[in-house]
């Protein structure tokens, strides 16, 4: 028999303040499918996913999860599960086909629908106007590449916050910049797949940034009221090897110079100096206006935030991590600290007064077992461990104030296609039967309970 133990044994509560935010996070182009239904227009996803070998197994968007035509039903399995807020994206292509000019009302009356099943199911809707799908109307006559891209961004966001600014709160511009201008302009892995040269490719982050700051200006222009607004990036979240000050000082560095392209300019009102110096006839062209347009002011940041690559070590060493350390299905590294070090690093670095982590999650392949059931434990694992995390970054008074898990469903990931699960629901992609896994009801337990 074990002896029971000298001293009781405490049990940690992982406690969240009342207000914190529970919710899930979806894009548009991943689970909606309907790609021909209502006046929708093209978007590059739809081209790039015809281009052979440019998605795994010539997949696409076309069917994803057949969101557009089961939203009710969607709606009503995010209430059963108590998300306090759903994070959707607009697809641009449904509201204006060409991109600019012509209104497709059939697009906006089913996000009309949609924020309103969402408040009357008391979920709170955060909307992301660019989840990546451009429409191709507008690719095709040279999209980020041209300076009018950001007139033609402020004109969609004025529409979507003169429909839908009467009933929702919370507004992101754009879905993390540095993967749809590094992974669409440089590597070409997404949509529209192009390898621009150096100087053209700064050129296509610089008018990003600008539509962001266009959009913030243009969504409060067109709202009926007082509304949020902010951006969705996915930092560089590098971790200290060790929580000595002079492994934190040399993470603060590298944190700064590892995000300041697009960080500094939002939030300091400048491109880092060092590297645009080195950047040398490469550096974009910016007019007057530009940088105070960058720099609108915001209501909150979201981070999206997966693992980290870098351990940092005093005096600025940086390590990766092994090949044999724990990873997800994507070969991300397990490493649940990021939500600790990203909320602080950004509210030390940048000063950042709100955060939200707008995605987070893993994928695993998970299998619907005998009993019907998904029992998603290395999900359920990921969770705890990383929320483990974002509680003591709460508990420490950093500007944490919600957390929305990647993803309400599995759906169409990019050019991995259907075969990464990211879901707390599982997809069968043959009947498109929904089954909420282990970690949807974990998920589910922890919002009402407020901790677990
Ligand atoms: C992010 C994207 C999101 C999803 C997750 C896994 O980069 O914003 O759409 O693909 O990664």
């Amino acid at each position: 028999m074990p002896s029971s133990p000298a001293v009781p044994i405490s049990t940690p509560y992982h406690r969240f303040p009342p207000d914190f935010r529970w919710g899930a996070a979806a894009a548009s182009y991943q689970i909606e499918g309907a790609v021909a239904q209502d006046g929708r227009g093209e978007s590059i996803w739809d081209e790039f996913c015809r281009r052979p070998g440019a998605v795994v197994n010539g997949e696409s968007g076309r069917v994803a999860c057949d969101h557009y035509n089961r939203w009710a039903a969607d709606l009503d399995m995010m209430q059963a599960l108590g998300l306090q807020s759903y994070r959707l994206s607009v697809a641009w292509p449904r509201i204006l086909p060409e991109g600019t000019g012509r209104i497709n009302e059939r697009g906006l009356d089913f996000y009309d629908r949609l924020i309103d099943g969402l408040l009357a199911r008391g979920i709170a809707p955060a909307i992301t106007c660019y989840h990546w799908d451009l429409p191709l109307a507008l690719h095709q006559r040279g999209g980020w590449q041209e300076r009018w891209i950001v007139d033609a961004f402020a004109e969609y966001c004025g529409v979507l916050a003169r429909r839908l600014g009467d009933r929702v709160d919370d507004w992101f511009t754009l879905n993390e910049p540095w993967v749809a201008w590094m992974l669409g302009y440089d590597s070409g892995m997404h949509a529209p797949g192009l390898k621009l040269a150096p100087k053209p490719l700064r050129q296509v982050g610089h008018h990003m940034l600008m539509a962001h700051g266009a959009g913030v200006r243009a969504l409060r222009a067109g709202a009926p009221r007082p509304i949020r607004v902010g951006m969705v990036n996915n930092c560089n979240v590098p971790l200290p090897m060790t929580e000595d000050e002079g492994d934190v000082a040399a993470l603060r560095t590298h944190f700064r110079e590892s995000n300041g392209w697009l960080l500094d300019p939002i939030f300091f009102g400048s491109y880092p100096t060092k590297e645009w110096n080195d950047l040398g006839a490469n550096v974009p062209d910016v007019r007057e206006g530009d940088m105070e347009l960058i720099a609108a002011p915001t209501d909150f940041f979201g981070l999206n935030v997966y693992c980290s690559n870098q351990v940092v070590r005093a005096g600025g060493e940086v390590l990766s991590y092994e090949p044999w350390y724990p990873r997800t299905d994507m070969t991300w590294p397990v490493t649940p600290d990021v939500l600790y070090w990203g909320p602080r690093l950004l509210a030390e670095v940048y000063g950042i007064k709100c955060i939200y982590i707008t995605e987070n999650g893993a994928a695993y392949p998970d299998q619907v077992g005998p009993s019907g059931r998904v029992d998603d434990h290395a999900r359920v694992n990921y969770l705890q461990q990383y929320l483990r995390s974002a509680h003591r970054a709460v508990a420490e008074g950093w500007p944490l104030k919600g957390y929305y898990v990647w993803s309400l469903m599995d759906n169409f990931e990019w050019s991995y296609g259907y075969g990464k699960r990211f879901g707390i629901v599982h997809i069968n992609y043959e009947t498109l039967e929904r089954t909420p896994k282990a970690s949807a009801h974990w998920y589910s337990r922890v919002i009402r309970n407020g901790g677990f």
